[in-house]
């Protein structure tokens, strides 16, 4: 087996390349990637069996080539921001919809298995007391410039699948934790910030609810749904982990030995989703998947002591992150 990873250089496209470098010893993996401002060849680098191609999806002639060369193709290549969405949403439609049309293309040309990752936003928020879940059949509402072009290549593979006999799966995720995520995003900018000196920002009051995964557990969810799942179904990832951004903020604080409420309130974000949980009864009953990390605090603890080991990693992207997060107040 040769499988193609788009966005293998991002962080939960590495996270799942070292997953099945360690599950599938005879596979050879290649990484796609552009290596954008989100990407580093680090995330990679070491492993045996791992190629990578730095090349843009958008770029027919690049993803042909890379597509024909191999068995299978997980699409985790994205724009995956949805502050930089609110500020600049070309690169998402760009990247989001063209790109995934390339990579449906040239998997339809070459007749090569694809599973395409997405997430839980394409349907939009839930209020915070709603009973229900997310499942396969709620409808699309996506809220941001990001979650609307991720929707639009949900549906561009359906529609593949249906017109083009293309054989495709889905699945939808939330909220995804873990080593070598950027420090863009909300439980490493909070970790960096105090471990330099400074205080973590929660926009808004903070009530916002997510439904936290580690990214290993993606993996393993998506390498499932890669070998067993049923063409042409969605499958959504979610490992019931739902707390509101002040608990995680708080506990962050003190697993890092700090007071729970040493942290500063930044303005909100425009259009900011309320509430996002996931029922995965599908992936669990259907293929048996089961999440590891079930205690979100160890799994957060064992997170801090990355980025506290790992920060040559992390410095060179920091700088530059708080200097856009300050032009938008954030
Ligand atoms: P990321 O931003 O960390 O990584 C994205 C990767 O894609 C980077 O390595 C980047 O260089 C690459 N890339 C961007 N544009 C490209 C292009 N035009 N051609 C080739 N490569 C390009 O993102 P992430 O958080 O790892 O998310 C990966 C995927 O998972 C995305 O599709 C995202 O929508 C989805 N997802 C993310 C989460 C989450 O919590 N982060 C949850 C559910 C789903
Ligand atoms: O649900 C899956 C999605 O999760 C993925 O599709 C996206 O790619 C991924 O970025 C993530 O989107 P969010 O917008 O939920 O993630 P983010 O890390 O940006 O923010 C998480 C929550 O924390 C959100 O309610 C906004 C808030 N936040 C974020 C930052 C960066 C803060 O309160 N302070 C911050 O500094």
């Amino acid at each position: 087996m040769r499988v193609l990873v788009t966005g293998g250089a991002g962080f939960i496209g590495s996270n799942f390349v070292r997953h099945v470098h360690r599950e599938r010893p005879d596979w050879e993996i290649v990484v796609y990637d552009l290596l954008t401002y989100a990407g580093d060849a680090r995330s990679v680098e070491g492993l045996e069996r791992v190629e990578l191609i730095q090349a843009d999806i958008c770029n027919e002639a690049s993803i042909d080539a890379a597509v024909a060369a191999t068995d299978a193709v997980v699409h985790f290549a994205a724009e995956s921001h949805n502050d930089n969405s609110l500020h600049s949403p070309w690169p998402f439609v760009s990247t989001n919809l063209i790109g995934t049309y390339q990579v449906l293309e040239a998997v339809r040309r070459h007749g090569r298995r694809l599973h395409h990752i997405s997430t839980d936003e394409v349907y939009g928020d839930l209020e915070l007391d709603d009973p229900q879940k997310f499942t396969p059949q709620t409808a699309y509402n996506p809220s941001s410039p990001y979650s609307s072009t991720k929707a639009g290549s949900d549906l561009l593979v359906r529609a593949w699948v249906r017109s083009f006999g293309v054989q495709a799966t889905i699945s939808n995720c939330s909220n995804n934790y873990g080593p070598y995520q950027h420090v863009e995003k909300f439980i490493p900018r909070q970790i960096t910030e105090l471990l330099d000196g400074r205080r973590p920002k929660l926009y808004g009051t903070g009530e916002n609810v997510r439904d936290w995964i580690h990214a290993e557990d993606h993996s393993s969810g998506v390498l499932a749904i890669l070998e067993r799942g049923q063409i042409g179904e969605t499958y959504l990832i979610g490992a019931d982990g739902e707390r509101n951004n002040r608990e995680v903020v708080a506990l962050i604080l003190r697993l890092m030995g700090h007071e729970p409420d040493a942290f500063d309130h930044v303005n909100d974000r425009p259009g900011h989703d309320l509430r996002y949980a996931i029922d995965a009864s599908r992936l669990r009953e259907e293929l048996g998947w089961r999440p590891s990390y079930r205690d979100f605090e160890q799994g957060l603890a064992a997170t801090i002591s990355w980025y506290r080991e790992h920060e040559a990693w992390w410095r060179p992207q920091k700088r530059e992150t708080e200097a856009r997060y300050r032009v938008l107040g954030r």
